[in-house]
């Protein structure tokens, strides 16, 4: 990402800037300005708010007015965001700034001279609103380019590169904030531009050279292992998934230490570059959006960077398992048996549940590191979707803590979860007549949790461990909303590095 950001404490509306953005809270007869709001709101005539009000804002969250200011401020446009009621006492919520701040660098960037150099003089003070805010501008103004081609494209890249974004606060630890808010968008960032990449452009081999490329740059450890290693060494879930394509599995173990740790935090991603189901084939309508089955993968890879940037107290390791999923006549079939790395055998019953075969062997080599904590995030299952949704993340976990630990601190980092259990009666359901464990149940119903179940299989009595399902949040097929686009969302990837960070402190 290439936008630039800062904090200042001057009066918004004597900034030189190409817009300044403020907020308005709803419930009046008119939007009400926010706090952050008053020296612009009172440089028009009768307020802005009673403006606002004519062109029928009413504060509601993320509604986005743009406003020539004609002199009334030195910038020459107002964007006025809402951001709901007023809230009775204490802050405004920060993931209601950060939506907001989202929203208003959505529609700046969509201009045809892009946003520019923008103030955000939304309710900053306190040093975490600041953040938010700075984290929602940056992660509105993201956009995904590689594809299009033309002078259009060359100039809008070109002026996407010219934003700057301007935090006004004065809390204290608001520079801080911003900084860790830059990292945090930058992982974001970059799960979102794997993600969007079409799959061909990001085969297993592409993804585990990325890993490379940022462990360079990170200064991560870094181990590859291809498809020899991989059948030498056991991992039957990523070679039984992998043998399928042309494009052969790896997997990416990434390391991260500190010389005052004391916590050690493992992450496993879920990097399937393709997901067609495999012979098991998928219908084309539930093909097509695929290409982000590698969600997982890329928010580890991410969140192992936004770790060393920031130079956490903690050791930590991710694991990417990668794989394509593809039919052909090399391809595991529907009722194979593979073993997974360290022995259990899977009877494959369905193709198109093999995400939790290539977890399976992560998960189990991740307890050669002998991690405080295990953390799974997988685009897993359709179910979880129908549970929970498109934006809100499921939490499973085999201790209710830890579970409980993790809802909270995605909670506090703005990413909407919820806890699911993991019923012992779903482990009967994947009884195999002839191996160890069959990948997929008999009845379908409570999908999520007995994939859940299944991995639960390869953890160890005595470890902690956690598994994201984030199929749904993943990817937005809909429209954009808040800091949100279309595509690729990155969403996990802030919660793993808000565990870090909880684990740094444990210290
Ligand atoms: N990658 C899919 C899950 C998925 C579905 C992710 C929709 C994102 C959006 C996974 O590999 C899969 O195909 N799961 C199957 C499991 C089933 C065969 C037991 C599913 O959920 O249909
Ligand atoms: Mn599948
Ligand atoms: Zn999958």
């Amino acid at each position: 990402m290439s936008t630039t950001l800062s904090v200042n404490t001057e009066s918004p509306s004597s900034l030189d800037a190409d817009a300044v953005v403020v907020g308005y809270h709803s419930g009046g007869d008119a939007p009400e300005p926010a706090s952050g709001a008053h020296t612009v709101d009172a440089a028009f005539t009768g307020g802005l708010g009673s403006t606002l009000s004519l062109l029928g804002a009413s504060g509601a969250p993320e509604e986005v007015h743009t406003i020539a200011s004609l002199g009334a401020v030195k910038a020459p446009v107002v964007v006025a965001v809402g951001l709901g009621p007023a809230p009775a006492d204490g802050p405004v919520d920060s993931d209601v700034l950060s939506r907001a701040a989202g929203a208003a660098l959505r529609s700046l960037s969509a201009r045809p001279e892009g946003a520019g150099r923008v103030v955000l003089a939304l309710p900053a003070t306190t040093a975490d609103q600041a953040g938010a805010v700075a984290l929602g501008a940056e992660l509105g103004s993201y956009s995904f380019d590689r594809y299009r081609t033309g002078e259009k494209a060359e100039k809008k890249a070109a002026r996407s590169a010219e934003t700057t974004l301007t935090v006004v606060s004065e809390a204290a630890g608001a520079a801080d904030a911003v900084e860790r808010a830059a990292v945090l968008a930058e992982a974001v960032s970059l799960t979102r531009d794997l993600v969007n990449t079409a799959p061909a452009d990001l085969v297993p081999e592409d993804l585990a050279s990325a890993a490379q490329e940022i462990a360079q740059q990170a200064d991560l450890e870094i181990e590859v292992l291809d498809e020899h290693a991989l059948s030498e060494g056991g991992y039957g879930g990523l070679t039984g998934v992998g043998q399928g394509s042309a494009n052969p599995p790896r997997l990416v173990r990434l390391a991260y230490s500190h010389p005052e740790a004391t916590k050690k935090v493992a992450f496993v991603g879920k990097g399937i570059t393709f997901d067609s189901g495999g012979l098991s084939l998928k219908p084309a309508g539930s093909m097509d959006w695929m290409k982000s089955d590698m969600s997982g993968a890329a928010s580890v890879l991410a969140a192992m960077r936004a770790i060393s940037t920031l130079g956490l107290k903690v050791n930590a390791v991710g694991y990417l398992t990668v794989a394509e999923n593809m039919p052909s006549g090399t391809a595991q079939r529907p009722s194979d048996v593979l073993s997974i790395y360290g022995g259990k055998t899977v009877e494959v019953l369905n193709t198109d549940a093999e995400g939790r075969l290539v977890m399976a062997d992560g998960l189990v080599r991740a307890h050669e590191d002998e991690p405080d904590l295990i953390v799974d995030i997988a685009t897993l299952t359709g179910a979880q979707l129908v549970a929970l949704g498109t934006r809100v993340f499921a939490v499973m976990s085999n201790d209710d803590s830890v579970r409980d630990e993790i809802v909270a601190a995605a909670g506090a980092e703005g990413e909407a979860s919820w806890p699911m259990p993991l019923p012992a009666e779903l482990r009967a359901g994947l009884n195999s007549s002839v191996a160890d464990i069959a990948n997929v149940a008999g009845e379908r119903w409570g999908g999520m949790l007995s994939a859940g179940i299944f991995l639960q299989e390869f953890i160890e009595e005595g470890t902690k461990w956690a598994h994201l399902d984030v199929a749904g949040p993943s990817f937005n097929q809909g429209g954009p909303h808040g800091y949100t686009p279309k595509g690729g969302t990155g969403a996990g990837t802030r919660t793993l590095v808000r565990i870090a960070e909880e684990y740094a402190r444990k210290a």
